[in-house]
């Protein structure tokens, strides 16, 4: 574990960009010229298939737009069924498809996968008896210029969000985005540029935000149960197996355990904030003490937001081990614990220093996604661009403090040369 704290650089952060083999660079959506290729000859083939999904490069970009040109004459959406469309139809995807599938007013419409069959099998694995098969594509062209797709979901590792997310709104499609939505600051501010130059949705998919247990919690702290905030501790850790070319360790995937994980505890930082104190008070300091992967992501972080008067939230995020991946919120006359996994709590205790205890239980109607799944489908009906819930700015404030918090655990994506980061006085690692 290494330190740094905001104004005093102490980190050496490790340059990755390293790019292992012709697969990982085909997705590779920014700096390629970067990279250092070794090809994989028993890639060749696979890699031929998933070239179609370079998209950041300008060569697939320029006939994206002119698709998008002409799937924007499409009508404006009215109140029929919602035809969603799904990119990466790997593990969280699935999730995804049994909401769409139990909730009423929409459909999964189409998948996009780089592998044929297992785009297929995932299709048939989603399509309902007595409904038309869901397409299955290899082409994410083939989406983007799909008339009946009203909105596509993302669910690829993150260093690809910011193409298809991009491609999709320049397309007239609404877009519901796996966090992290992007690697860094200056590319979700290009494509929330591009939602409002487009009139189109866009929300990162923070499920969180909408579950019925923050109902009540939200509640809660309004009402002060606890008294004046004093501040918040969490903890999301797992141990993922190394593998350097996966969308947890890779930095041409944006890999590390802040973007994968730690975006939970920042989220729900600023959630109790709003819900406590009104609003997010300015940062005062930062402290980042951090544990680097042989790729040069992070593995482990512990961070301390302190917003003055004594006010910190501290977290542990991590992809080498275990924690109790809880969140404690004290404040001075009591505390609440949500005991377990707290980005997807259905149980919180409100423990006040005099009273009774009190524990509520609120399980997820259908598997949790189902409202930041209608809340993208409302907003899209009522031609809103951004939802209240999830907005471009909580968006935005979280991927300006994971820049500065990556800035200070020596953490560069190959992405951040492309996109440097606009914050004052952000210098991006060595
Ligand atoms: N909301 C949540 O609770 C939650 C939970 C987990 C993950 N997530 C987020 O969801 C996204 C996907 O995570 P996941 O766990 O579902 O990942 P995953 O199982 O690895 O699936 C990723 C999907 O993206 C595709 N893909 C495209 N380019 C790829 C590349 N270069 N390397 C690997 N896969 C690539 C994969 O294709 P193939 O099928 O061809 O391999 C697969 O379909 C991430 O943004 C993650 O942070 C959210």
């Amino acid at each position: 574990m290494r330190s740094a704290s905001t104004g005093v650089r102490v980190l050496q952060g490790r340059h990755v960009s390293r790019c292992d083999g012709e697969l990982r660079t085909a997705w590779a959506p920014t700096a390629p010229a970067r990279t250092s290729l070794r090809v994989n000859p028993e890639a060749t083939r696979q890699g031929r298939q998933r070239a179609r999904w370079r998209l950041a490069s300008t060569t697939l970009h320029a006939p994206l737009v002119a698709l998008a040109v002409l799937s924007r004459s499409r009508v404006p959406m009215s109140d029929s069924t919602f035809q969603w469309a799904l990119i990466g139809p790997g593990s969280i995807a699935h999730r995804f498809a049994d909401a769409v599938a139990r909730l009423d007013g929409c459909r999964l419409h189409a998948v996009c996968g780089r592998d044929a069959h297992r785009t297929r099998q995932f299709a048939d694995r989603w399509s309902r008896p007595g409904d038309a098969a869901v397409l299955a594509h290899t082409d994410p062209a083939a989406v983007m210029s799909d008339p009946a797709v009203d909105g596509v979901y993302i669910a690829t590792p993150h260093g690809q969000h910011f193409d298809f997310a991009l491609a999709a709104l320049r397309a007239g499609k609404a877009v519901l985005c796996e966090k992290s939505l992007v690697p860094n600051l200056a590319m979700g501010q290009r494509l929330v540029e591009a939602a409002r130059a487009h009139r189109v949705f866009l929300m990162e998919a923070v499920w969180t935000r909408f579950l019925p247990l923050y109902q009540d919690l939200g509640a809660w702290l309004r009402e002060g149960r606890v008294g004046a905030l004093r501040g918040m501790q969490s903890t999301f850790c797992f141990p993922a197996p190394y593998d350097p070319d996966s969308r947890i360790f890779s930095p041409a995937l944006a890999g590390g355990a802040l973007l994968d994980v730690g975006i939970y505890n920042l989220t729900a930082t600023r959630w109790v904030l709003q819900h406590a104190v009104g609003e997010v008070p300015p940062l005062r300091d930062l402290q980042v003490h951090a544990k680097l992967a042989p790729t040069g992501v992070d593995a482990r972080l512990a961070v301390t937001l302190d917003f003055g008067d004594g006010l910190v939230s501290q977290f542990v995020c991590g992809i080498d081990g275990y924690a109790l991946n809880a969140m404690h919120i004290v404040g001075e006359h009591g505390a609440i614990i949500l005991p377990e996994t707290f980005w997807e709590a259905t149980r919180a205790q409100l423990l006040p220093a005099r009273g009774t205890p009190e524990t509520i239980e609120r399980p997820f109607e259908i598997n949790g996604f189902e409202n930041e799944i209608r809340e993208a489908m409302r907003c899209t009906r009522a031609g809103e661009i951004e939802s209240p819930v999830v907005s471009h700015a909580e968006t935005l404030a979280v991927l300006g403090w994971m820049d500065r918090i990556r800035a200070l655990a020596g953490v560069k994506y190959p992405f951040d040369d492309d996109f440097p980061s606009p914050l004052p006085g952000h210098r991006p690692a060595d």
